[in-house]
């Protein structure tokens, strides 16, 4: 059946401007097998969903055994063991405060789970005065529209204005752009002044401040230094503001820890995981919360419920496939491999750092990202079609975000592998030379990245 004739609308994706989408027949380990048996490296994890490789036989056979038992039942009123042993897996490996937890779809409705149940808390406990929030310049948390308020403004949200609500906006740590002109070799975090600013003069009327921890994503790769979360969380608690930690990114190994609270040593007051929860397999969210959190819930009080709920909440089937996906981490050398990983990152990295195009790397855990350096930076940046294309040309699945070019790669990438996608990615940098005012040094240099 031919493409053209489906009428399929696909996501962040243009007819007329993007090249027609590409028919993938199977995929295995790290490769996409295109319908002419054409083999593309996914060093995106597709869409950062993926730990273990594509079709990874123990998470399709959970998958397959539950949907024979049990496919689906409402959870309102109804529970099952998946869900259950779901909750106990993620209970053992997230902060031992954070043992309530709701289900939903995929990283956008985690973040509006968090977002209503923070205003509901104050509201619950008397405090309905609180109930705005607070997120970051720079910050990504999904496409619905409350996950698309706390995002900031962007290209993806341009069209919205209408009905985006008011947050808001505190600066973000993005070292290589600092937002009050300091260097970070010799800074004291002074980007935290506006947050700390906004929470002594609104903290009043401050229900929640949402952050991507150390790692701002769609918004750039964006790592921020330790020093930064931790000082988040402090405020927070100084002034009575609950913290939401959007770890669907982050989650499950992605910095090199299980979670990127656990590199800061922040504990949140609700906690966001969806993307890597089933493996890259099915979509499932959930947003944890504290006895404190849960406790304003609690009670024959009908007003204090919280009422939001979706068809498929903890659906059996997205269990049983991230109870196989969890148990992988117990069944394979998976930091192993994220320690592989993040090794040829930063003997990569370093080259790059010292190229002409290039304004920033940035790492942490298993993401690197190489920021270029062209006059129309960001996501509509001309570079980005010219790079996505070349890619795939060799074979490689990169999107870059405008000029900010990165790796999220499948736990399970060789490193053989890891580095055919840097080769690529090297050769690449030639292009910044065809964009109009790209890099001059460029014309002159030849490349020295290795
Ligand atoms: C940090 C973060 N939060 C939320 C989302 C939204 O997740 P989803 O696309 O599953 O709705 C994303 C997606 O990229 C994300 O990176």
């Amino acid at each position: 059946m031919s493409a053209r004739n489906l009428h399929l609308w696909h996501p962040f994706t243009q007819e007329g401007a993007d090249p027609a989408p590409l028919r993938i027949r199977r995929a295995e380990g790290v490769y996409l097998e295109t319908d002419d048996g054409g083999q593309i490296l996914d060093a995106i994890s597709s869409w950062w969903v993926n730990l273990h490789g594509h079709a990874h036989p123990a998470i399709a056979a959970a998958i397959a055994e539950q949907a024979k038992r049990l496919e689906h039942v409402l959870f309102a009123g109804f529970s099952h063991e998946p869900a259950e042993e779901l909750a106990w897996r993620l209970g053992k490996i997230v902060p031992p405060a954070l043992q309530h937890i709701f289900f939903s779809d995929d990283g956008s409705t985690a973040v509006e789970v968090a977002l209503k149940m923070a205003v509901q808390f104050w509201r619950n406990i008397g405090r309905p005065e609180k109930c705005r929030i607070v997120a970051l310049e720079h910050a990504y948390h999904g496409d619905t529209v409350g996950a698309m308020s706390v995002s900031d403004d962007s290209a993806f949200t341009d069209a919205f204005g209408a009905l985006r609500l008011p947050i808001l906006r505190a600066h973000s740590a993005y070292c290589a752009r600092c937002p009050v002109g300091r260097e970070r070799a010799t800074c004291h975090i002074e980007c935290l002044e506006s947050l700390e600013r906004l929470l002594n003069e609104r903290g009043q009327e401050i229900a929640a401040v949402i952050v991507e921890p150390l790692l701002q994503g769609a918004g750039g790769m964006i790592v921020h230094p330790e020093e930064f979360l931790s000082g988040i969380r402090r405020l927070t608690g100084e002034h009575e503001v609950l913290l939401i930690a959007d770890e669907v990114l982050t989650g499950f190994g992605r910095t090199g820890r299980m979670f990127a609270c656990d590199r800061a040593g922040v504990v949140p007051d609700l906690l966001c995981v969806a993307k890597g929860l089933t493996g890259g397999f099915l979509p499932l969210a959930a947003t944890l919360a504290t006895d404190r959190v849960y406790d304003a819930f609690a009670g024959p009080d009908r007003s204090r419920t919280f009422f939001h709920g979706h068809s498929y909440s903890a659906n059996p089937i997205a269990c049983a496939a991230a109870n196989a996906n969890l148990k992988i981490f117990e069944t394979e050398p998976v930091f192993e491999r994220i320690a592989a990983i993040e090794k040829t990152h930063a003997a990569r990295l370093a080259g790059f750092a010292k190229h002409p195009a290039v304004r920033d790397v940035r790492q942490i855990g298993t993401v690197a990202a190489i920021e270029l350096d062209v006059p129309d930076a960001g996501y509509l940046s001309s570079l980005r079609p010219l790079l996505y294309n070349f890619y795939l040309n060799r074979g490689v699945l990169l999107r870059p975000l405008g000029n900010v070019i990165y790796l999220l790669p499948p736990y399970v990438i060789t490193s053989s592998q890891l580095n055919f996608a840097y080769e690529v990615i090297q050769d690449s940098l030639a292009l910044v030379s065809n964009v109009p005012g790209g890099t001059s040094a460029m014309k002159s240099q030849a490349s020295t990245a290795s």
